[in-house]
């Protein structure tokens, strides 16, 4: 029985849904995360992924990407695309057809635009006023998650099967990360260690909220090590958490989310401040979870 899990009440819904389809289809889970992903980032309604989503300080939309497969810890990524969606198909691309884990910028989008991605504008009508919004003055700059706004926040996908009777997972995030950003800035998510991590020995790991400093604690990868060391999927979280929380002041500015998934079923999250969804499918089973921030505990 497969396991998905993917993150946030609203974008978490459509990744799930969609994944479990296409995993039903093909019984591939690099197929299920990037079909999931492809579903909220051609979505314009999430506001955080994708076509449509919230423009850096130049009113540009630059994404970021990553895939992992914990078979033989292959990885790909991308970031800093301006013009493209799906971002994480290129993502795969990275990991499947060059010998580099990750392309930046304009270079990530010739690459792109080489093996058939056609650029498009990602700019919606919404986003077009929210910049004339922006470039009035009338919009604080803002992370975008979702207890501040209903569409959502990078979303990030585990998941874990065993087609030969051997545990084997794939981790995955797709975001176009801090609104208002600086152009060329770069968050956790196509990170591989920090926005995602997945190691068949152990499980896998991913992270979604403040990059910056979810890059700082290289959450992923912490939270993957703490499982190694026999801790549960929620212990590795909140361990992961907790010593974030300890070290680094700015990790309560915002929620940052550290979720994980044993190899054996287990999974977990923790975050250090505000309201976090977890969506997870088990079989015919799916379920929504409610965290709340350790800084509250
Ligand atoms: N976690 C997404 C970002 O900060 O870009």
């Amino acid at each position: 029985m497969a396991t998905i899990l993917a993150t946030w009440e609203a974008p978490g819904k459509t990744a799930v849904a969609r994944a479990w389809e296409n995993y039903v289809e093909t019984l591939n889970l690099r197929n299920a995360l990037e079909a999931g992903l492809e579903a909220c980032e051609l979505d314009p309604t999430f506001l955080a992924i994708g076509l449509g989503s919230l423009p850096n300080s130049d009113g540009e939309i630059e994404l970021d990407a990553a895939m992992m497969d914990g078979a033989d810890l292959s990885c790909g990524a991308v970031c800093a695309v301006r013009g493209i969606v799906p971002v994480i198909s290129v993502a795969r691309r990275v990991m499947e057809d060059t010998r580099h884990n990750m392309l930046a910028g304009d270079a990530a989008r010739r690459f792109a635009i080489e093996n058939g991605f056609g650029p498009r504008n990602l700019i919606t009508e919404e986003i077009a006023r929210r910049i004339e919004d922006w470039r009035a003055g009338n919009v604080p700059e803002a992370y975008v998650h979702s207890t501040s706004d209903d569409h959502g926040d990078t979303v990030t996908m585990l998941g874990l099967h065993a087609p030969d009777g051997k545990p084997n997972c794939v981790a995955a995030s797709s975001t176009s990360g801090w609104a208002w950003k600086m152009p060329g800035r770069v968050g956790d998510s196509p990170i591989v260690g920090a926005g995602i991590y997945a190691d068949d020995e152990v499980g896998c790991a991913g992270a979604t909220g403040l990059g910056e400093e979810l890059w700082k604690a290289c959450a992923s990868f912490r939270a993957t090590e703490a499982m190694r060391r026999g801790r549960t999927a929620q212990e590795a979280c909140e361990e992961t958490v907790r010593q974030m929380l300890r070290r680094q002041p700015h990790s309560t500015d915002m929620p940052c989310v550290v979720l994980a998934l044993r190899n054996d079923g287990d999974f977990g999250a923790a975050l250090t401040t505000g309201e976090f969804e977890l969506w997870v499918r088990k079989g015919e089973t799916e379920t929504m979870h409610r965290y709340t921030g350790l800084d509250r505990t």
